[in-house]
């Protein structure tokens, strides 16, 4: 018997090394029944009453990550890319802690609004904006809008009746060396225009030629997963550049340069994560030395940080379906849930944590793969993880880190509804999202 199974309170505030602090919410705790809590709620006990899967996201740790980023950028505005998670209550929350909101369709310019974010507040991004989408944003007043192509400046010329502050987006052609479908800062992708070409140059004409259409900066994103602040420092450098050669070429200094988002975030104890302090620094110095080297006043900086404000603030629950060890292969322990609400296995090979939520396992572990349900032999929620060997069906699972591109990335594969989100504060839940059912499903299947 173990010193914790005799003095069950010892549990209660003790984060375990098993429940690293990078990869937690901060209000992870474990009660006296052994059980982990966030936000003062039992997972297990959330997962009792709305079922699992489920995510489960943490309030505090949303609005603590939003103030981070008030504290370390007090001069730059820091704007959320709602992509990473969005529901009107995580919106309000942004908005409340002062962050404005980028969003990058009208379903999430719906939901922006809904919230009551100021449209001003609110930027529109995409690669490909359907007309419908652009003039719903211009007829809602949105702040601004990033100019992806020249199709775009056409269209937004034609919707706008009033002026419409627009920033151009540039791939400055820095290699952050990621995952290739999250490096959106090189100059061969999809994204923007590549800074200098001749399109960029055509674009930056074009907007300076529509009455309706005020460039009132110049963005960049540079991909994701970002750990290395100088590439940062780097993207400064060659946008002040281009912001002078604007200003030489058309007499105009563009107030605002927008270095959009992509910091790294720890998905599992000792993963590198973006150092704010340092990448504040950075920035700073990186803007003083460019802008005194151009004798160009310093620009507005914003910064759009999505996976940052809300990944760890989430955490995914699974029920135990099976434990199956394969001889001489592998341990799989199938889980309720899988690549419908973590896609992000299998689309970039990410790798998770898995630890059992309703008791405080003492016993001996083993290594094992957290499979899903789900018909493809690449669902798999966390490979090669340590978990008590005795663990049985009906155990709860949790997978930390899960806040940011799963419920936005979540699908209905195999006829499987999407899980509810439940946010906690306080000692309270409250349900955010419901679970998509299969009436849901049916209802859009007009036979
Ligand atoms: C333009 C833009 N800004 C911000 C983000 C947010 O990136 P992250 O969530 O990695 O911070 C993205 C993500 O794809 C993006 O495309």
């Amino acid at each position: 018997m173990t010193l914790l199974e005799i003095f069950p309170s010892l549990r209660s505030g003790m984060l375990s090394p098993r429940l690293d602090a990078t990869i937690w919410p901060c209000e992870t705790h474990y009660d006296d029944l052994g059980r982990i809590t966030i936000g003062g709620v039992a997972l297990a006990d959330i997962a009792d009453q709305y079922g699992t899967p489920v995510y489960v996201l943490d309030e505090s740790e949303v609005r603590r990550r939003c103030r981070a980023y008030r504290k370390y950028f007090p001069d730059a505005e820091i704007i959320y890319a709602a992509k990473a998670l969005l529901t009107k209550s995580v919106a309000a929350w942004v908005a409340e802690e002062g962050l404005s909101v980028d969003v990058c369709s009208g379903g999430e310019l719906a939901i922006a609004l809904a919230a009551g974010v100021d449209p001003q507040r609110i930027m529109l991004h995409g690669s490909g904006k359907p007309f419908a989408e652009l003039e719903a944003a211009v007829h809602a007043g949105v702040g601004r809008i990033v100019v992806d192509s020249i199709t775009e400046i056409t269209l937004l010329a034609a919707v706008a009746t009033r002026p419409q502050q627009v920033l151009l987006r540039l791939s400055p052609d820095i290699d952050v060396h990621g995952h290739p479908a999250v490096r959106t800062g090189v100059a061969d992708q999809k994204f923007g225009f590549p800074l200098g070409s001749v399109a960029a140059v055509d674009a930056i004409d074009r907007i300076m030629r529509q009455p309706m259409l005020e460039l009132v900066g110049l963005h960049c994103h540079l991909g994701s997963q970002i750990h290395d602040p100088d590439f940062y420092g780097e993207a400064v450098r060659r946008l002040i550049a281009e912001m002078s050669r604007v200003r030489a070429e058309y007499g105009r200094t563009l107030p605002q340069l927008d270095l959009g988002g992509g910091h790294a975030v720890a998905y599992r104890c000792g993963d590198a994560e973006m150092n704010l302090p340092v990448l504040a620094d950075i920035v700073e110095d990186s803007l003083d030395a460019a802008c005194a080297l151009n004798h160009f006043p310093r620009p507005q900086i914003s910064l759009e940080p999505g996976r940052a404000i809300v990944a760890r603030a989430g955490v995914t629950l699974y029920r135990v379906m099976a434990v199956k060890h394969v001889e001489g292969g592998h341990t799989f322990v199938i889980a309720d849930g899988g690549m419908n609400d973590n896609p992000r296995v299998a689309l970039y090979g990410a790798r998770y944590d898995a630890v059992v939520a309703n008791r405080h396992p003492t016993g001996p572990h083993m290594t094992a793969t957290v499979a899903g349900r789900y018909c493809e032999a690449g669902d798999i929620l966390a490979a090669d993880v340590s978990l008590p060997a005795d663990l049985r069906p009906g155990e709860v699972l949790a997978v930390p880190c899960t806040g940011a591109y799963h419920h936005s990335l979540a699908s209905t594969y195999n006829g499987v509804g999407r899980p509810p989100i439940i946010s906690v504060r306080n000692g309270r839940c409250h349900e955010q999202i419901r679970r998509e059912t299969s009436a849901d499903l049916l209802a859009r299947d007009l036979g």
